[in-house]
């Protein structure tokens, strides 16, 4: 947990972006995984944590603006509890923790709630994602379950969308602990990746090492010879001489902020030559992105250029040909690079798509495109200091998708398909790092994961 004046100071800010009501914010509970005794690692809600910072099941935090009072709702634990899982704080203690100063027991809500509504005030709460918290919600007023959307707040939402998409000192070094451990993750997996490896062997390395560091990962794990295969959480392939590896893995702190990187590297640790052409395509857009992303640049703009990069390389090899603009307008990259360029990054590693996601990465100037190549990226809006975003540009041969546009004779104007074939079986290439914006640019996220050729050629040979 932060100090507390962190979480008063943050719950202050939240206050004086809203005028009135009664904001309900729900943490998480324990999720069976198959008999109510096993439940699946608990992970606290992230805009819980965010304004009070407990990372313990079953809590509520309400904000009262009208009156300028807050709550935590949560039981103290009973001696049954202390028996198994030993002593804990009390609600009070807990609360005093985050500088909230009165809690209630869970069977208050329902009462509480009630008196609230009878009095007129305006019940906010955040966007649901969790069936459990859903029904919890809709038993605390007494409705159907399909009617917890109408407390749903789009200006609550916001309000916490605009605070926390700018990380404060705080958090960032958080995610630079949480960086520092994806490091480590994948330098271990450039050190494993040999042929006869099976991909389980060093995924399941990778999720150990973020559990020695008291985290977990902060997504699963996606790690495959078939890179192509976006997000491929198939483990079981053994490694070949002559495939990429690519791994897209990051950790969770104890705090729970994110690292999301990814590495793609050659099965022996020598990259070929036809590897190296579609490679250093995509670390060039990765570079060119990084460059040109600074306060007031939008990241659609950001995008756009990595996938000019993209196109101008793949024209360079005979893959792509014709205009570049108007393959770029068209959308033809997204053969190559069907997704965005990246998403923004926090507590979560999609931060807060749990919100929404276009509250998270569009507003009112720039509005998400619906053509195929540009619909997929997830944040677009101009990127301000404080901002933490990834930067993932890729590159990939995806058979299905190949099989289909070359039938529709698509974008042939554009694409080689006599060239594309002799691609089949390359897998796919992305680079992943984490940018922070800063007043006068973007830095990496802690330090960088080897990666140009000679960088990851070294590290996995030595
Ligand atoms: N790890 C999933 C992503 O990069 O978005
Ligand atoms: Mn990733
Ligand atoms: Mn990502």
């Amino acid at each position: 947990m932060f100090k507390k004046e962190v979480y008063i100071d943050r719950r202050k800010r939240l206050k004086q972006k809203l005028s009135n009501g009664l904001i309900i914010i729900p943490g998480n509970s324990e999720s069976p995984m198959n008999t109510p005794d096993n439940p699946y690692l608990f992970r606290q809600d992230s805009t819980f944590l965010y304004y009070f910072g407990l990372d313990m099941p079953d809590l509520t935090g309400v904000i009262d603006l009208d009156n300028d009072k807050e709550y935590i709702f949560g039981d103290d634990v009973s001696l049954d509890d202390i028996i198994w899982m030993g002593p804990q704080p009390s609600m009070q203690e807990l609360s005093k923790e985050v500088g909230v100063e009165n809690s209630m027991p869970v069977k208050e809500i329902p009462g509480f709630l009630k008196k609230a509504r009878d009095k007129g005030q305006k019940l906010q709460t955040i966007p649901f994602y969790r069936a459990e918290n859903m029904i919890a919600f809709a038993g605390w007023l007494d409705i159907h379950h399909k009617q917890v959307n109408d407390y749903v707040s789009e200006e609550l939402t916001r309000a916490i969308v605009e605070m926390r998409n700018i990380k404060d000192n705080y958090e960032i070094e958080e995610l630079e602990k949480a960086a520092a451990i994806g490091y480590e993750m994948h330098v271990k997996a450039m050190k494993m990746c040999k042929p006869g490896v099976y991909e389980r062997e060093i995924s399941g390395v990778l999720e150990g090492i973020t559990r020695t560091h008291d985290g977990t990962i902060s997504f699963p794990v996606i790690l495959s010879q078939h890179g192509e295969t976006l997000h491929n959480h198939y483990h079981g392939n053994m490694l070949e001489e002559g495939k990429l590896m690519l791994t897209d893995a990051g950790a969770e702190t104890n705090m729970h902020y994110a690292s999301d990187i990814t590495r793609t590297i050659p099965v022996g640790g020598k990259f070929n030559e036809r590897q190296k052409s579609i490679y250093n395509i995509v670390l060039k857009a990765n570079n060119r992105a990084r460059e040109m992303t600074k306060p007031g640049v939008s990241y659609l703009e950001v995008h756009t250029e990595a996938a000019r990069t993209i196109i101008s390389g793949l024209k360079d090899l005979g893959i792509m040909k014709g205009d570049v603009e108007e393959a770029l307008n068209k959308g033809a990259h997204a053969m190559f690079m069907p997704h965005g360029l990246g998403h923004a990054m926090g507590l979560d590693a999609h931060d807060m798509e749990a919100l929404g996601e276009d509250y998270v990465g569009y507003d009112n100037e720039i509005k998400r495109q619906s053509v195929f190549g540009f619909s997929g990226l997830r944040f677009g809006k101009r990127v301000q200091p404080g901002n933490v975003l990834t930067n993932e540009p890729g590159c990939y041969f995806i058979p299905e998708l190949i099989d289909k546009w070359e039938g529709e004779k698509k974008f042939s104007e554009h694409i080689d398909y006599k060239k594309v074939r002799e691609f089949q079986g390359f897998g796919g290439v992305r680079l992943e790092d984490d940018i922070l914006v800063t007043n006068d640019g973007c830095r990496i996220i802690g330090k960088r994961v080897p990666i140009t050729i000679e960088e990851v050629e070294k590290t996995m040979n030595s």
